[in-house]
């Protein structure tokens, strides 16, 4: 961790086999989680927040993706997100998208930093 605004999520083995790893972003008065996974090369982190209500994709810890592994699907209506942009590509928020959030893997731990997404 630091003072720039990055926050020590997980070492990045962490996220080896397709494991989402979810944390929280701070502000006591208004909780709000984010959530890391490896795509390919990419590791990429989200507000869990859909964009339709405004509340958190996943019903179930650290599932996030549709039955076929390919989509980031919302539990409550079944909006379809895709990992690499967060663009809503079926669903109520169709043309809408997840708010990304700034990752770094350095010297194998994971760090994101909440900055803009949070105001
Ligand atoms: S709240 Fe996510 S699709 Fe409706």
């Amino acid at each position: 961790m630091s003072g720039s605004g990055w926050q020590a999520i997980c070492k990045e083995e962490e996220l080896a086999g397709g494991v989402f790893v979810e944390f929280s972003l701070g502000e006591a008065t208004r909780p709000t989680r984010g959530f890391v996974f490896r795509r390919g090369d990419r590791v990429c982190a989200y507000v869990n927040r859909c964009p339709h209500l405004g509340i958190e994709l996943n019903w179930l810890p650290g599932r996030f993706f549709d039955i076929d592994g390919c989509f980031i699907q919302c539990a409550t209506h079944g909006a379809l997100f895709t990992p690499e942009d967060g663009h809503c590509i079926a669903g109520p928020c169709q043309g809408d998208a997840l708010t990304p959030l700034p990752v770094q893997v350095k010297e194998g731990i994971v760090r994101v930093n909440p900055g803009k997404a949070m105001t």
